[in-house]
């Protein structure tokens, strides 16, 4: 799959007609001009979301009532038309082919992306949740299924937690229904443990394959599941239906310590994944420069992991990756990207940063306009 056209109307500053091309799509321009922004639009199409904070609504134009991005996509020569409108209160609609009301899973069909940008160095210095929601991307962006599993999960440990904060403020469920939802959350947790560990078992391997290329072997990458729950590390269990009896019993027993919080304190809602470079942690001891390539390294993985082995072909949105990384890493990076026939498209403010063979396209995006040779 690959991005064919792009409309854009009132998606942030933009105003917008483009035409990629199939291979590296470069978006030059001073900043401030609607470069990230020309990403974001792929982005929100694509996941339904921003990679940046903030509400829906934020991504319609000042003053105007609905930012549109309409996309063309490219498969074995038929181009199927994806629509996303986001209203001023952050309502999103979808269309897949003319068909309205679609999903995200829809859309997921025709267009999936990998997105790296500087906030991603939160994925080596930040808290935990960024991490697990890249893993769960991850995870979800090849096998749908996984993002049900984790809703699902969430809506159970919300009503846990409500039975939970009844039985210590003096008005206890019955132990029935706690256990009935302890069984189901538990079920949840077994299937979404047993889906992480998996998937770190295909991904670890090619994550340290991509530092040791970036940092020319110099570091070694060691990516450890640090679960709640310990039988997870301790035993080494990987399969669903080993891990959900220990959870289950595990989650009985802090029953009483949850209570009064009414929060649930093991299971994949609380995990980590850690990083070690050279066998130290990532987040205190690289440096600054270590932690940016690492970053891009783990995004890299991710869209080597789906290609080769779940035969997903995500676009690569690079945002500001120049400036990330210096001139010898980055054309590496893109030598690696045009071996793979990934179609990106990438922003920078300096055309001469970017070297490049195959087939490629500058546009130049100023005050919101995109223009092309
Ligand atoms: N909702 C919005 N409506 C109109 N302009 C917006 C909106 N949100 C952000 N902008 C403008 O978008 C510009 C930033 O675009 P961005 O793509 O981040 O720039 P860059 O080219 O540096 O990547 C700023 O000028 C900002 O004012
Ligand atoms: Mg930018």
């Amino acid at each position: 799959m690959k991005l064919f056209t792009a409309h854009l109307v009132d998606f942030r500053n933009l105003s917008a007609r483009l035409e990629f091309s199939p291979g590296v799509n470069i978006f030059v321009g001073r900043n401030g001009q609607g470069k990230s922004n020309v990403l974001e639009a792929m982005h929100v199409a694509a996941l339904g979301a921003s990679f940046r904070p903030g509400r829906l609504g934020d991504l319609v134009r000042f003053e105007r009532p609905a930012a549109r991005v309409e996309l063309g996509i490219e498969e074995a020569g038929i181009v199927t038309p994806v629509v996303v409108t986001v209203s001023l209160a952050g309502q999103r609609q979808m269309s897949v082919g003319g068909r309205e009301n679609a999903s995200l899973e829809d859309v997921a069909q025709h267009l999936r992306v990998v997105f790296f940008g500087p906030e991603d160095l939160h994925l080596v210095k930040g808290s935990p949740s960024g991490r697990r929601a890249f893993l769960d991307q991850a995870i979800a962006g090849h096998h749908p299924p996984y993002g049900d599993r984790l809703r699902g999960y969430g809506k159970l440990l919300r009503e846990r937690g409500q039975l939970l904060k009844e039985l210590a403020y003096g008005s206890p469920p019955p132990t029935e229904i706690l256990e009935s939802y302890e069984e189901q959350l538990a079920r949840h947790a077994a299937q979404i443990l047993s889906q992480r560990v998996k998937f770190l078992r295909e991904y670890s391997p090619l994550a340290r394959q991509l530092v040791l290329d970036h940092t020319d072997s110099r570091l070694e990458l060691e990516i450890t599941y640090q679960s709640s729950f310990l039988p997870i590390v301790e035993e080494g269990l990987v399969e669903a239906a080993d891990i959900y009896p220990r959870f289950r019993r595990q989650l009985a027993e802090t029953r009483a310590a949850d209570a009064p919080a009414g929060r649930t304190s093991i299971g994949p809602q609380v995990d980590d994944l850690e990083l070690k470079l050279g066998g130290r942690l990532a987040r205190f001891f690289a440096s600054q420069g270590e932690q940016r390539q690492l970053a891009v390294s783990l995004k890299i993985a991710q869209l080597a992991l789906w290609k080769e082995r779940f035969g997903v072909h995500p676009v690569l949105l690079l945002d500001d990756v120049l400036s990330e990384l210096d001139p010898v890493r980055a054309r590496l990076l893109f030598s690696r990207v045009s071996q793979w026939d990934v179609q990106t498209l990438l922003t920078t403010t300096s055309r001469e940063d970017v070297v490049l063979e195959g087939d490629c396209r500058f546009f130049d995006v100023e005050g919101g306009e995109v223009k092309w040779e």
